[in-house]
């Protein structure tokens, strides 16, 4: 006998549950036709305190659409968004809090599936970590990308044109009224930044893990093919429900290589090595670090994006999007991974073809031989370290210089752009105390800033070296996401200024020259620094979370719910 949906559960139940289940439904205008119907949720990170997803209002509609076209029943509800540009002191602290309102929301309603509506960088992965541990029939849908930006002949990008012409405007090399054009028109329309950053980069690896659409990465927000992916995604829930097609039959470590593959022929954002491991962990998949540098040396890097490369998301889709991509890469793919089409990745991407080579690249002529991102390893981070070795200088890839130490961001505020400061560009810059614990939240502030004295001088990159992350649009020599980090003690806390640091990509390793006896010296006399918070959720973060490598999650929120999905009668 079929176990009664859960919508089913709460709709059929005996006596006075059962009557106010209904009573208060019909309360909505709902009859008992829509409530034998699937119960469809739409998780909805719609908020004006986040102008990536502003738009998703609009697109919930067109979800509802399609989920009653299929004869569901849609309801929408709201979680937390998290608007990368409005939050204090960074979205990343607040992830894992994100994630939590999206599992209890979907576990605690009787839903029978759910189309999770994000699109700026934490919602996406938040609301899969919420929805792998909840694990009811759910398919993911982004906002899409902006339209990219123009300026006098130049195509703009958020948010890497931000930082280059600031830095071009404080080496004195633009005037205040170019700058003040490329404020202007830099952000076109609606959607996530347009580059390959962090939301470009999650948005299309949920195409490769399978749990969103073809199309869900690169059709622009202002496209009406967004919209009518939206009513796709709405009619396909329905279809997933009835087949009982879950997270848990779809977030396989088949799937996870599949997504890490694409990260690295897309050149994508070094936050996805936090991410996806989030994801695993959520998913009962153990994904550790040593699996991005594997198959980042198998991996070609065939996407032009910037900031490694030239293309934005708009031109990308224009080329045949992230199924062309994946068509392009999928002799390395596991192709019969089931996605949420109920068929196979091979087969959702088989009709995409390439329109325009010079983006999307072949196996046989790529841009570079291995992928974007390198993991690194030696006595400065024991635990690991990321590079985005595409966006870098490459003769800063192999580096031996003196370090220069800032103990935490606001050192690094006030000192930074000192014309006094000793600082030659052959220095390698540290941050310490930006990691989970220390940032707090790990604030996206590894890409330090050239100091302006060296900006002046035509130093337009240098290595830098932090416990932090990076913004997926931001590009230089820079070392991320140390662990362990310089708040727990690890040995970044032990750096002080002109210990000589060795960076060798080629060789996956960051060295401190610096003698095992002399850092057991100095370990000695190490205070940690402060808890940033004494009360509250930040309190409850800063005594639950996970070193970069374990993807920053809550150490209580790993795993699924061992009672499953099935839908709880309260009375
Ligand atoms: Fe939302 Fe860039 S600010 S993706």
């Amino acid at each position: 006998m079929t176990q009664p949906t859960r919508s089913q559960t709460f709709f059929n139940e005996d006596g006075v549950a059962g009557l106010t289940h209904r009573a208060f439904t019909a309360a909505m205008g709902y009859d008992s036709n829509d409530m034998s119907r699937p119960l469809i949720g739409i998780g909805n990170t719609w908020s004006e305190l986040n102008n990536c997803n502003a738009h998703l209002r609009q697109l919930a509609e067109a979800v509802k659409r399609g989920v009653l076209q299929a004869g569901g029943l849609p309801l929408e509800f709201p979680t937390i968004s998290l608007g990368e540009i409005y939050l204090s002191p960074t979205s990343m602290l607040y992830r894992n809090l994100a994630a939590m309102d999206t599992e209890e929301m979907v576990r605690g309603n009787p839903l029978d599936g759910v189309v999770l509506l994000t699109n700026c960088d934490k919602t996406t992965p938040a609301a899969l970590m919420g929805a792998a541990s909840a694990d009811i029939p759910t398919i993911m849908l982004s906002g899409g990308p902006m339209l990219n930006g123009h300026y006098n002949g130049e195509i703009l990008g958020a948010c890497t044109d931000c930082r280059r012409y600031t830095a071009e405007f404080q080496a004195g090399a633009i005037t205040a009224e170019t700058y003040q054009a490329v404020e202007e028109n830099l952000v076109r329309s609606a959607g996530h930044c347009m580059v390959m950053g962090t939301a470009s980069t999650m948005n299309s690896l949920m195409e490769a893990l399978g749990i969103a659409l073809p199309g869900n990465g690169a059709i622009p927000a202002a496209d009406s093919r967004r919209t009518r992916l939206a009513q796709a995604a709405g009619r396909q829930i329905v279809e997933l429900v009835k087949a009982d097609i879950r997270p848990s039959r779809i977030l396989t470590a088949e799937a996870f290589d599949n997504a890490i593959r694409l990260l690295h022929a897309l050149g994508g954002s070094t936050n996805a090595v936090v991410h996806l491991p989030a994801i695993a962990g959520r998913a009962g998949v153990d994904l550790p670090l040593s699996r991005f540098d594997e198959l980042s040396r198998t991996t070609p890097l065939i996407a032009n994006m910037r900031p490694t490369g030239q293309y934005q998301m708009e031109d990308l889709f224009y080329a045949g999007g992230i199924p062309a991509v994946l068509k392009n890469l999928l002799p390395l793919l596991n192709g019969d991974a089931l996605t949420v089409t109920g068929t196979t990745l091979a087969e959702n991407v088989s009709s995409a073809e390439v329109s325009n080579p010079e983006i999307i690249r072949s196996l046989d002529d790529p841009l570079a031989a291995e992928g974007g991102l390198s993991i690194l390893r030696g006595n400065l981070a024991p635990d690991g370290a990321v590079i985005k070795h595409a966006a870098a200088t490459p003769v800063l890839l192999r580096h031996s210089g003196p370090a220069l130490v800032f103990k935490d961001v606001a050192d690094l505020k006030a000192r930074v752009h000192d014309p006094a400061l000793d600082v030659t560009k052959d220095h390698v810059l540290v941050l310490q105390n930006a990691g989970p614990v220390g940032g707090p939240g790990m604030p996206e502030v590894g890409n330090l800033p050239i100091p302006q004295k060296l900006l002046k001088q035509g130093v337009r990159d240098m290595v830098r070296i932090s416990d932090g992350r990076m913004s997926g649009t931001s590009y230089g020599a820079i070392v991320l996401h140390v662990a362990p980090e310089a708040a727990l003690g690890g040995p970044l806390a032990l750096v002080e200024d002109g210990d000589i640091i060795e960076l060798d990509v080629p060789e996956r390793r960051l060295r401190l020259r610096v003698s095992d006896d002399d850092l057991a010296k100095r370990r000695a006399k190490w205070v940690a620094p402060p808890p940033a918070f004494g009360r509250g959720y930040g309190q409850l973060y800063l005594r639950s979370v996970n070193q970069a490598p374990q993807g920053c999650d809550f150490d209580f929120l790993r795993g699924r719910d061992p009672a499953g999905p099935v839908w709880q009668p309260k009375f």
